[in-house]
Formats: C-alpha cells, sequence, structure tokens
C-alpha cells in the first residue's frame, strides 16, 4: 500500500481552524507536508540545499521559498513558526551564550525572527534528535528553555517515535511546541498510548541494521529499520541493510525509504537530475526528514479542542537534572517530567518484508565481508543465526563472482 494512502482522511475541519506556517529548515517538507495533511497551510519555506530546494519547489508550488534563513528580515504573518535546526548549531549557540551571553547560530536566527515578528506567531514548534536531550550535559537544551522562558513563552517537549504511526522504523525524535499565548502541554503530553512491543524473533521477521558499524555498537532493528540517517559513519548517507526472513540480505530502494518516513514514494525524484543514480543527495533527505504521520499528528492535536491539562503525575526537576523523554516549563524557569510515553497512539504496523514494495538489491560482497570483519573486532553479541545468514550470503556473493 502506498504511504498517501495509509495516511489518516482530512477531517473537515472549519477554515479559521488553519493554521498559517513558515517552514524554516524545511528540507523535504515532512512537517509541511504532515501539517497540510490536516489542511494546514505553508505559506513560507526557508531551506538552503539546493537538492531540497527542488522538491520544495516541486511539491509546495505555492509557498514561496527562501534560501537562506539568515536573509530573512521578518516573518510574514503566521500563526505557527516550524524548525527543524540541524543539532550540532544547538551545540555552538550554547557554548557562545554561555561565553560571551550573545546569541549565535541558526536557533539563534529563529529567535531573532520570532522577536521582530509582526505579529506574535501562536506556536513555535521545534524539531530535533533526542541526542539535543544530552548534547554538553544538557547544558545545550538549558540554553534553549532559557531562551524560551525568557521570552514569555510556555513550552512542553516529547520524545515521539515513529513506530506509533504504523511505519516499521525505528526513529525517535524530540517535539518542543512553545508558545506566549496558549499552552503546550494539551496539544502535546496528553495523548498517550504506551510503547508497544511490537517485535518478533529475529529470523522469523525482518531485522534493519547499519551494515556500516559492528564494532562498537550495530544500529539495529527487529521487524523495522533502524533510523534512516542523513549521514553515516563511512561519510556518505548509506542505506541501512536488511536480514529478511528468507535469509536474504538486501537493501531497500530508495523509495521503500520515502515510504518508511511516510512520504509517498518518489518525493524526492526531483533533486536529482538522474533519480536511477545510487549515491545521489536523495538518502540524506529522506533521513533528515520528520515522519510524515508524527508531523500530521501534531497538526491534529494542535486544532483539537482544548482540554485542562492534568499535571497530577509529573514532578517538578530540580537543578542539574537529566533531561527525561517529556517535559515542560515556562516563563517562572520550574522545569517539570512528565510520565507521559513515546507512543501517542498505536496505528498497527505492516510487518517490515511486507511493507517493502519495490525491488531490493543484496548487500555487496565487499560491504557484506567488510560488516563481517568488524563483527569480529569488537564484542558485540549478534542475535542468532544473523551471521550465519551474514556468512551465508558472502558465500553466495563469492561464489556468484567466481563463476563470472
Ligand atoms: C534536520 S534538516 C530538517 C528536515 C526537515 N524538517 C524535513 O522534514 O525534511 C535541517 C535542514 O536545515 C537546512 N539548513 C541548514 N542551514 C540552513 C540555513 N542557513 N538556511 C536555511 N536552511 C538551512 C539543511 O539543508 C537541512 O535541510
Amino acid at each position: 500500500m502506498d504511504a498517501a494512502q495509509t495516511a489518516l482522511p482530512i477531517p473537515a475541519e472549519p477554515r479559521r481552524l488553519r493554521l498559517r506556517t513558515a517552514g524554516l529548515f524545511a528540507g523535504i517538507g515532512g512537517i509541511e507536508l504532515g501539517l497540510s495533511r490536516v489542511g494546514h497551510a505553508t505559506v513560507l519555506l526557508c531551506e538552503n540545499f539546493e537538492p531540497a530546494q527542488r522538491v520544495l519547489a516541486e511539491r509546495f508550488p505555492e509557498s514561496p521559498l527562501v534560501d537562506d534563513v539568515r536573509d530573512i528580515e521578518r516573518l510574514p504573518e503566521v500563526d505557527l513558526v516550524a524548525a527543524g535546526f540541524p543539532c550540532q548549531d544547538l551545540s555552538q549557540a550554547g557554548r557562545t551564550a554561555g561565553i560571551t551571553g550573545e546569541r549565535s547560530g541558526l536557533v539563534g536566527e529563529v529567535f531573532r525572527l520570532l522577536d521582530s515578528a509582526p505579529k506574535d506567531p501562536d506556536w513555535l514548534l521545534l524539531e530535533n534528535v533526542p541526542f539535543m536531550l544530552q548534547l554538553e550535559r544538557g547544558e545545550a537544551m538549558r540554553f534553549l528553555t532559557s531562551e524560551l522562558s525568557r521570552r514569555g513563552f510556555s513550552w512542553a517537549y516529547r520524545i515521539v517515535d515513529t513506530r506509533a504511526f504504523g511505519l516499521p522504523q525505528r526513529r525517535q525524535r524530540v517535539l518542543v511546541l512553545a508558545s506566549r499565548t496558549k499552552d503546550p502541554r494539551p496539544v502535546l503530553l496528553t495523548e498517550d498510548h504506551g510503547v508497544v512491543n511490537t517485535e518478533g524473533t529475529p529470523g522469523e521477521v525482518a531485522c534493519g541494521f547499519y551494515w556500516t558499524e559492528g564494532v562498537r555498537g550495530l544500529g539495529w532493528a527487529i521487524d523495522a529499520i533502524p533510523t534512516l540517517k542523513g549521514g553515516s559513519t563511512v561519510g556518505i548517507p548509506s542505506p541501512p541493510a536488511i536480514w529478511m526472513p528468507d535469509g536474504r540480505i538486501v537493501l531497500p530502494d530508495i523509495r521503500d525509504a520515502e515510504r518508511l518516513q511516510g512520504f509517498p514514494s518518489g518525493w524526492t525524484a526531483s533533486s536529482v537530475d538522474d533519480p536511477s543514480r545510487r549515491n545521489g543527495p536523495r538518502w540524506k533527505l529522506v533521513g533528515n526528514a520528520v515522519s510524515v504521520p508524527v508531523a500530521e499528528w501534531l497538526g491534529r492535536r494542535l486544532v483539537a479542542p482544548t482540554t485542562v491539562y492534568d499535571e497530577t503525575a509529573d514532578a517538578p526537576l530540580e537543578g542539574g537534572h537529566r533531561w527525561p523523554s517529556a517535559a515542560w516549563g515556562g516563563p517562572d524557569t520550574r522545569v517539570h517530567g512528565s510520565p507521559v510515553s513515546t507512543w501517542p497512539r498505536h496505528v498497527p504496523a505492516t510487518s517490515l518484508a511486507d511493507f517493502l514494495e519495490y525491488p531490493t538489491t543484496p548487500l555487496s560482497e565487499r560491504a557484506t565481508a567488510g560488516f563481517l570483519r568488524r563483527t569480529q573486532q569488537g564484542r558485540l553479541r549478534f542475535a542468532e543465526g544473523f551471521i550465519a545468514a551474514l556468512r551465508r550470503h558472502h558465500e553466495s556473493l563469492t561464489a556468484q563472482l567466481e563463476t563470472v
């Protein structure tokens, strides 16, 4: 089934509920596509990577596209500013603020634009990797929340897992929602299904793994692929491999990777002149994107009737605390942790093996040999039958090469 078909139906919401959005650091528009599925409109896009710009220009032809966030003088009148800014940038901004008290970096650009906005947007949505919570032992996140608090924002954040939305990809991202006039907690922290263990037995269900790793760690997922990434340890963005239930070791097609993020297949084809080229920027673009159903869920929550937030299960966090997987705070700078899970809902997933629609490619002899070598260098323990399957795969490739 195509990802477009798995999308939840668009509710007949009154027009006035639609939010006008500015999508900063828009990438290939994961947030904007998700929001548009609930009827919200993107009135400004900003993205400076040319292949991503091509995708945005094709997919959001109505939305003006600005090249660099630093070139935006002022935001137009919007209700929501969405920004999945680069994570390293937070680190930079945090350090600079610590030393000189000055804002810098791209996240500082978001604050600059908020400070100069002609109309205070109702909402600010930030999206990033969960590592953001640990960066500089929590200092980077302290910087971000104190910047929000001192501007009078109430904020809430939550780690959300793509698997909760029926996609067989293990992917967690932090959503930060902030507002000067509204309470972000009922939007982000009230709907909770609880984590569902969807795993099966390796060897019986498909397992995704990063063949570029294998010494000290292994991105690994049972009946799912591990997080699609914009980069990899070997420098170029590469797809994870999949150990299929029939024993094959394969690489998925980029169109299935797009579907694993909730995009319709072919979403990024226009980013390259020759879509059949293997190592073009498409993997990077797809790996950097926000999973579309996650943004769609948030878009729906933003216009859901406001409920009163019950904070009785939340605990105040003391100074020097670690950042939990969900928390909230506000202008008074007190922070509370929330016990809410990473699964707001549970859309039953198709098994990974059944999800893949496009032809797969066998993991090459060289890549398999390299991975097998790495698995022997460290002390990692692997699922039963996994290394044997890799060896069989390697032997069959070597035999094929010898007969050529
Ligand atoms: C983490 S990605 C965001 C992905 C996006 N949310 C999506 O769904 O595809 C960050 C994006 O910021 C862009 N970027 C980095 N510096 C920028 C700048 N100065 N101005 C505009 N965009 C920038 C990068 O090219 C990248 O696409």
